[in-house]
């Protein structure tokens, strides 16, 4: 893969992209970082700037309305919004990565027309619809069931935890046509909302990226097309798994911008905090931490670009994946963690972002796939390259 290691070895159009997005989040976002925070704002202004940035179709291909740019590009631009508000990092990443991703892989093209193209302005969003309340981890054992009748496919049953979900104008939903099919009988559905037979849940109340709406999908014979069946009958689940190969390298990148904001405070801290007549980043133990901090971080960047670039390259890349998320999101709760022992007494408390950091951070170890779901990826991929 090409030889990427540091903002300036990146390419001029990934550099200019990464200022954007950095000055965009600093004006735009960290202002109000804490307020979308404490009062579970989902930031639409900013959303819809982002758009007109070209972020919320950052890989849709021109003629749909995107810029067409890169997935380095993708992970570039999620880990410096998400430097300024982690909970809009996740809004950006699942619209991009899951919704319009599996809309650019596997929709046809009247579905682009209707479902990529106008969410591409950053007006609309789309959410994913994967997990239910019986089956996160073991996704494939998915229960809620579709059934065609006539021209029209019939969806029942309630996916869970779903980002975006209060504020999407569409899902794409996974259901299943057989469940003795197993993964087999998954197909992936495009389902318009507000929508008859469909309904949300309640907005769930969470520990951090507040700024992201997470709720139920419930779906009592909710009635679509026939043709809103996205790519072919049964393949939904290989392409769930296919675009999460991609939605996971979107939550590494959340995870390096939130480690990224940590630091970024802990060191400016350090810098003007005077105990015992200097500095505190004059202290070796202070220096140890934020050494630790930044080689868990750095390292963790370079695994997820790698994961990026081979993507980019067409390229195997689900083991570099995994391998990046768990990398990037151990890194983002280490050191949001040493963040907030470093600022002492001021990292416990709101009036600094340090601890809004650590509540953010802890997510990007649950959602995407558990950590325990990468390292049987990671060691499911091993065994395939030792021919096992
Ligand atoms: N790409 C393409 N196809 C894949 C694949 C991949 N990465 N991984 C598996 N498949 C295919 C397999 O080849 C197999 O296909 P065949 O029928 O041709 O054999 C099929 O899928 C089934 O594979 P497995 O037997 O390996 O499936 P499994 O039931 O053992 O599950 C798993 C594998 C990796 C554990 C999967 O269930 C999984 O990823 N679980 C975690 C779920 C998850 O990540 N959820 C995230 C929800 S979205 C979210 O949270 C949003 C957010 O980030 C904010
Ligand atoms: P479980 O799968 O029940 O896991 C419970 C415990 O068992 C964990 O410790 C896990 O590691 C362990 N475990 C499970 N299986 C194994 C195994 N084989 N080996 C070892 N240990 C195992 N989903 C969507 O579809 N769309 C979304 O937009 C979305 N957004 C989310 C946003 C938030 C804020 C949250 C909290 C979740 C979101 N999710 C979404 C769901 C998320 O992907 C799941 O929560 C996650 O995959 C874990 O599933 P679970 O919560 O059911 O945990």
């Amino acid at each position: 893969y090409r030889s990427i290691h540091s903002l300036s070895s990146l390419p001029e159009t990934h550099q200019m992209l990464h200022k954007t997005c950095r000055d965009f989040a600093e004006g735009e976002l960290m202002p109000i970082a804490a307020k979308l925070d404490r009062e579970h704002l989902y930031p639409k202004d900013q959303i819809r700037k982002m758009g007109e940035l070209g972020l919320m179709g950052i890989n849709t291909p021109e003629a749909y309305g995107g810029p067409g740019l890169d997935c380095l590009a993708f992970s570039i631009a999620v880990e410096e919004i998400s430097r300024g508000c982690g909970g809009t990092g996740v809004i950006m990443s699942v619209h991009n990565a899951l919704y319009m991703g599996m809309l650019e892989k596997y929709g046809r093209e009247d579905q682009k027309e209707q479902y990529l193209a106008p969410f591409a302005t950053g007006e609309t969003i789309g959410c994913f619809a994967l997990s239910e309340p019986g089956s996160g981890s073991d996704a494939a054992s998915l229960s809620t069931t579709a059934r065609l009748d006539g021209n029209e496919w019939v969806l029942n049953g309630t996916k869970a935890w779903i980002t975006n979900g209060a504020e999407a104008t569409a899902s794409v939903i996974l259901a299943t046509t057989d469940k003795s099919k197993k993964h087999k009988g998954i197909c992936a559905f495009l389902v318009p909302m507000p929508t008859e037979g469909l309904s949300l849940g309640k907005k769930e109340d969470k520990l951090g990226i507040r700024a992201s709406s997470t709720c139920n999908i419930i779906l009592e014979d909710c009635r679509i097309p026939k043709e809103n069946l996205l790519g072919k009958e049964g393949e939904g689940f290989k392409y769930a798994m296919n675009v999460l190969d991609g939605a996971r390298i979107g939550i590494s990148s959340q995870a390096l911008g939130i480690a990224q904001a940590a630091l970024d405070c802990a060191i400016d801290y350090a810098a003007k905090r005077i105990a015992f007549g200097s500095p505190i980043l004059k202290f070796q133990s202070i220096q140890q931490k934020l050494a630790d901090m930044a080689l868990r971080l750095e390292a963790a960047r370079l695994l997820v670009w790698r994961a990026a670039v081979l993507k980019d390259e067409g390229k195997r890349y689900t083991k570099e994946s995994s391998l990046g998320k768990l990398a990037a999101s151990e890194a983002a709760t280490f050191v949001s963690h040493q963040c907030i022992q470093i600022l002492g007494g001021m990292g416990y408390v709101s009036d600094m972002p340090a601890e809004r950091h650590y509540r953010d951070a802890r997510i990007t170890e649950i959602y995407g796939g558990i950590t325990d779901i990468q390292k049987l990826v990671v060691a499911g991929q091993l065994a395939r390259e030792y021919g096992l």
